[in-house]
């Protein structure tokens, strides 16, 4: 059963943008930029720094030109920013980013309520980032809401992610992002969009982006490892979710992603030691308990 498993993971670490978007304590500049640093030195390739959405939408992302400008960008490894409009990506490039992220949704109630716009017109919006993109050469990664359930409209049949995502490659973008943006995803409902998106896309610019709220990540990130699926999204500590998304609570926190990734004999190149490092360090800004069963039980066991 498990033999077939891929050698080698890519996780992308979403904590200090779709975790720290979501926190009600306000961050000090300096901490966002410890914070990445401390995570591009446990041996990510990719790290997500910031987003340059409205800041009257976010405002806890509101110093990103700054985080991005003062974070050490370690080479070989990728710090994209979040990007919602061709505006965000003339702020983005102007403090220097190479990497990007868009984002749309499978349901439209979702992405109205996330960014203003039908799906057709944020579709839109990423071919003019897109261009922008390619015109400097940066790397754009392209996330899809809502993929396996939406907040507004229920379960959601699997083509109408598959549809989005086919737009998303014929505009260009390098990789697509599947959400499970509120954590609802159980395995049977995850095969259902990942057999046909495997055969129609390939597994290599596929990620999985799971949320935690209901325990189900890991559950379906094993599932996605048999399905050959080899990128995956997580954050440090488990911190997380979407303020437009009600019941969005952490990401796969990457030390979990981590533990199953080690002891399966899959490498990332990640040092578990690292992340917690990281995640000790946020969890004493954010002012509350970090959601990670493996981050706690490495407390646990080194107050003991
Ligand atoms: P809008 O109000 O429709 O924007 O908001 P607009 O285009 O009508 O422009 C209105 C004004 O905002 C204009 O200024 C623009 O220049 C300005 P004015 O001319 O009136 O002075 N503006 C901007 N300013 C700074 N940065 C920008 C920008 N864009 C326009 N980028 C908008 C539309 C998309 C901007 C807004 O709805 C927004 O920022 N939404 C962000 C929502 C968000 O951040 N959600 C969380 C991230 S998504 C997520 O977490 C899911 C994910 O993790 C995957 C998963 O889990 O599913 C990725
Ligand atoms: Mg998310």
């Amino acid at each position: 059963m498990l033999e077939s498993l891929p050698r080698r993971v890519r996780i992308v670490e979403v904590g200090p943008r779709d975790g720290l978007q979501n926190e009600g304590r306000s961050i000090s500049t300096a901490d966002k930029v410890r914070f990445v640093d401390l995570l591009g030195a446990a041996g990510y390739q990719m790290v997500e720094v910031t987003s340059f959405v409205h800041p009257k939408a976010v405002p806890q992302l509101a110093d990103a030109a700054e985080v991005l400008g003062a974070i050490e960008r370690r080479p070989g490894v990728r710090y994209p920013v979040l990007v919602p409009n061709p505006r965000g990506m003339e702020r983005a490039l102007q403090a220097g980013a190479r990497e990007v992220a868009v984002f749309t949704a499978a349901t439209e109630s979702f992405n109205r309520r996330n960014i203003n716009a039908t799906i057709d017109e944020s579709l839109q919006n990423i071919g003019e980032v897109v261009r922008m993109a390619r015109a400097e050469g940066v790397w754009v990664r392209g996330y899809i809401s809502t993929v396996f359930g939406c907040p507004y409209e229920g379960a959601v049949a699997p083509d109408a992610p598959l549809r989005v995502a086919e737009r998303l490659i014929e505009l260009g973008v390098d990789e697509v992002s599947l959400g499970d943006t509120i954590g609802v995803a159980t395995p049977r409902v995850v095969e259902a969009v990942l057999g046909p998106a495997a055969d129609r896309f390939g597994v290599d610019r596929v990620g999985l982006h799971f949320h935690d709220t209901r325990g189900t990540a890991l559950a379906n990130t094993l599932l996605a490892l048999q399905m050959g699926y080899r990128i995956f999204d997580a954050s440090a500590g488990g911190l997380g979710g979407c303020p437009f998304a009600p019941g969005a609570a952490g990401n796969l926190a990457t030390e979990d992603l981590l533990y199953l990734l080690d002891g399966l004999g899959i490498e990332t190149g990640v040092n578990l030691e690292g992340v917690t490092t990281a995640s000790r360090f946020i969890a004493d800004k954010v002012g509350h308990p970090l959601t990670s069963k493996v981050y706690q039980a490495t407390a646990a066991t080194r107050a003991a």
